[in-house]
């Protein structure tokens, strides 16, 4: 869900709606806004996405209102009707709660507040919040927030208006996302993620868990729910600018994220290689005195497209740092028997560093002993704080659920920490380091030339397959994670039913499913799999299949298997999971939009789950 607040000299409504423009990526179920007009609340809640709301809200947005709050919801607790909409209220009608989280003792609190007299009008589990605070008012709403959150059990990022405070909002955080804007002239804000931000102030104040704050219009303060004293809060810059977060001209945020990976790939880089020693340097890893030898496993923990990050990462530390990896999805990694202890180092890969379930992860991993370090492409965000160190992607706001940019820039972050882990056990000669290190580095230019021929190629070759109900991936080695990565987006933007596979397995189950129906997509490079890849493609040719191949320039071979395939220039073989990742993203992306589908905002998806 995206929370947004806002106090200050502009008109409230624009502020809220522009903020939760911003922010629809984390939720679109629903939304509502709330703003303080003469003394009482004004509410305006709908169903669907965010234009509902606008619509429903009309000339109001010209409201002379100040202080007021906003929510898009991604449904955990009650359907995604207007009623469960934030925001909710208590029984009064005069304080409002926008919530972000899970109450876990929602029904106990629930059926005490009936008891009581409190009558609900919605499903969900914020409501509980509203008229516990209610229930502990007099005239200190700070200390009503207080005592109602001792009662709870969970994680929420809270925002809080009372119609008698009228010159404040509340905030408070455990475990859930929540920023506050500050400026000089601009008001104060608060929001579930930086962008809702950027239009009006590049400095900002990130709340830690069990921490509750106030803005008002020229200030703001920071306390602790435990212990109830004051913080002195860092205020930090922040680079992204409001542009960054826009389409630029772009028919969606997708395709400007995917013909932004050259930059991001390259800003990922910068100053991190020597070109000419390879040497590589990551001055935020911060993990001064770190004996790599004393290293004897790494745990890489992500999910989602992160998760297919960590795979690749896996053949490339294994082959070139000499270190055993395994790769977890965070939801399982935190609650399995883990064999951790001080000679485990656990990486977590997270594009918005606040997932829920690999920032419990790494908790656990941290509590273990392990040292932890963190991919992550949001300075500032939960996971760098909580990390011994972190290296980051440096791909810019990535606003498309289905994950583009991030994902090949947590790619070449994860190359760039194989080199440097490489160097500092001297697993590698120096000239394997400067061949590495110029791979890495060539790889921008290559993918910017290519995108625009790729695009072209595959949005006439989808014609025939665009109406397909299945769609098998495949690919060996550092294929496979980019076979799941393809599936996976092909499924998210365009709802059809995909699966990625090792092309190996294939005869062990998958290869039942092919017939001269069935749309497979392999990913054959020459590698040195490549003979491998082949014969199984020769399998699936043999079915009928219909196939795609992806392979790599000048393989003529290849055109004895079919009609349909794209070529990749020959780059260094280590290069080829980012090289090859970009036709697969392209396929999903023209298949979706020749469906029709929203590929911004796939249905039932979120781009930042920060609830379990
Ligand atoms: C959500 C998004 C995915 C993303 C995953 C992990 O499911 O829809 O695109 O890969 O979360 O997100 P993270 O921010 O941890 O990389």
């Amino acid at each position: 869900c995206g929370i947004v607040g806002y106090v200050g000299p502009r008109k409230v409504v624009p502020v809220v709606l522009e903020g939760l423009r911003r922010l629809e990526y984390r939720g679109y179920d629903s939304a509502g806004v709330v703003y303080l007009q003469d003394g009482a609340l004004v509410k305006y809640r709908a169903e669907g996405k965010l234009i509902n709301l606008e619509n429903r809200i009309g000339d109001a947005i010209v409201a002379p209102s100040h202080l007021g709050l906003g929510h898009t919801r991604w449904a955990t607790h009650g359907a995604p009707t207007e009623k469960n909409a934030h925001p909710h209220s208590d029984c009064t009608g005069d304080l409002v709660v926008v919530h972000n989280g899970i109450i876990e003792n929602y029904h106990s609190l629930r059926e005490d507040l009936k008891a009581k007299g409190h009558i609900f009008n919605s499903e969900t589990d914020t409501e509980v919040l509203a008229h516990l605070i209610e229930e502990h008012l007099s005239d200190d709403l700070v200390a009503a927030v207080k005592a109602a959150l001792k009662e709870v059990e969970g994680s929420f990022a809270l925002g809080v208006l009372w119609a008698k405070a009228p010159d404040m909002l509340v905030a408070a955080r455990n475990q859930s996302p929540l920023v506050l804007g500050v400026s000089d002239d601009q008001g104060s804000f608060m929001a579930s993620d930086i962008p809702a931000l950027l239009p009006y102030t590049d400095q900002v104040v990130f709340l830690d868990d069990m921490e509750l704050a106030v803005i008002r219009e020229n200030s703001y303060s920071v306390q602790s729910l435990l212990t109830g004293e004051e913080v002195d809060k860092v205020v930090q810059f922040i680079e992204w600018n409001a542009a960054m977060a826009e389409k630029a001209g772009y028919k969606h945020f997708m395709l400007k994220e995917i013909y932004e990976q050259p930059q991001a790939i390259t800003n990922t880089l910068s100053g991190r290689i020597n070109a000419e020693t390879g040497e590589v340097s990551i001055p935020e890893l911060n993990l001064q005195g770190a004996d790599f030898d004393k290293i004897d496993r790494i745990f890489l923990v992500a999910c989602g497209t992160s998760w297919h990050a960590a795979l690749v990462a896996k053949y490339w530390i294994e082959k070139y740092a000499n270190i055993p990896v395994d790769v977890d999805i965070a939801s399982e990694f935190r609650y399995r028997h883990l064999l951790i202890n001080e000679r485990v180092m656990t990486i977590a890969i997270s594009q918005s560093g606040e997932t829920a379930d690999t920032l419990a992860g790494i908790r656990i991993a941290k509590k273990m002993g392990s040292k932890v370090v963190t991919i992550c492409n949001v300075v500032g965000s939960t996971m760098t704080r909580e990390s011994d160190g972190t290296v980051y992607t440096h791909a810019g706001p990535e606003i498309g659920v289905a994950s583009t940019k991030a994902f090949t820039a947590q790619l070449a972050a994860l190359f760039l920490f194989t080199i440097y882990v490489a160097q500092q056990k001297k697993t590698i000669s120096k000239e394997k380091g400067v061949e590495l290190g110029r791979a890495l580095i060539g790889i921008s230019s290559v993918i910017e030339k290519e995108l625009p021929r790729i695009q072209d190629q595959i949005s006439r070759l989808i014609e025939s397959f665009y109406d397909a109900r299945d769609f098998l991936f495949v690919g060996r080695g550092l294929s496979f994670p980019i076979a799941l990565e393809g599936a996976l987006k092909l499924k998210e933007i365009s709802y059809i039913h995909a699966e990625g596979y090792a092309s190996g397995e294939l005869k062990h189950g998958p290869i039942a499913l092919i017939d001269k129906d069935m749309p497979i997509l392999a990913l054959v490079p020459q590698d040195d799999v490549y003979q491998k890849s082949i014969s199984n493609v020769e399998e699936i040719k043999a079915r009928l299949g219909r196939l795609i191949l992806i392979g790599t320039e000048g393989d003529t071979h290849l055109q004895n298997i079919t009609d349909d395939i794209i070529y990749m220039p020959n780059v260094h073989e280590d290069m080829n999971p980012i090289m090859y990742t970009i036709p697969a993203q392209l396929l999903s992306y023209e298949i979706a939009t020749r469906r029709g589908c929203d590929v911004d905002q796939p249905r039932n998806l979120a781009k930042s789950v920060t609830v379990e």
